[in-house]
Formats: C-alpha cells, structure tokens, sequence
C-alpha cells in the first residue's frame, strides 16, 4: 500500500464517522481492516440501547473482510471522535488475532490529523486458543 491509498482510507473513514450509531457514548469510531490483497473493508460502532449488545466498528469491518472474500487482516486502521486515540478494545484483539497475526499493523489517526502505529503482536501477545 503507497501513502495515497492510505490517504484515501482516512478520508473514507472521515465519512464514515456520520454513519456510525453511537447515541449513548457519544463517541464514533470507524475501522478499515486490509486483507492479503491490499482490499480496505469497512465497519462502524452500533451502539444498542441494551448497551453490552453494541457492536464496535472493528466487528463489521472483519464481517465486510470476510463477506467480500477477504481471508486475513493485514492491517487495521481506526479513527474516532471526539479527538481521541482509540485503540481496540480487549473483545476486539481477540477478534483480530483469529484472522491477524503478531505483525498486523495497528493504525489509529486522530481527528487532529495525528497518528500512531503498533503490532498487535505488542498489544496482544497471548490470544485466547484452544487448538
Ligand atoms: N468502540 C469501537 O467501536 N472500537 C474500538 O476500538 C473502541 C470502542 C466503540 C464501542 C462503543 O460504541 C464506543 O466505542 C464507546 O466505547
């Protein structure tokens, strides 16, 4: 991937904010994952008002992967507001270790155009498995 693709997942995800429902905590998030042919797909937060039955935007971002044929998540890309650094939440490095691995990269972008990237392999060392 070249920096303008990246370019262009930010902006996506830039309009993608809008669409996320997220009444209760106020807070946005929308995720691209990457698959193994550089394919983007794309997920939003859907909160509920029976709030642990709320979906992060990671989990429709790796049913998007999964649907358009995608098999494994290179990397994951986040970007939320308010004007906050999310990283994904426990549930979700769980999720992300059954189709990454230690080297699928981690993207937060910040509204205020900052950035940070991370190895899931350092945020999640020790996935959950039993086989
Ligand atoms: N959330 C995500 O969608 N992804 C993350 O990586 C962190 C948290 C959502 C869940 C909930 O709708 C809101 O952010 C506040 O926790």
């Amino acid at each position: 991937m070249t920096d303008s693709d990246e370019d262009t997942i930010r902006e996506r995800l830039m309009q993608l904010l809008s669409t996320a429902h997220a009444p209760y905590s106020e807070f946005r998030v929308a995720a691209a994952v990457v698959d193994e042919n550089y394919r983007a797909h794309f997920g939003v937060n859907v909160e509920n008002q029976s709030l642990p039955v709320g979906t992060c935007a990671e989990q429709g971002a790796i049913s998007a992967l999964r649907v358009a044929g995608g098999k494994r998540i290179k990397k994951l890309y986040l970007l939320s507001e308010p004007n906050v650094e999310a990283l994904p939440c426990g549930a979700c490095r769980q999720r992300l270790s059954e189709l990454g691995d230690a080297n699928t990269q981690i993207i937060t972008f910040k509204k205020n155009g900052d950035s940070s990237v991370f190895l899931l392999g350092d945020l999640f060392p020790r996935s959950f498995r039993f086989k």
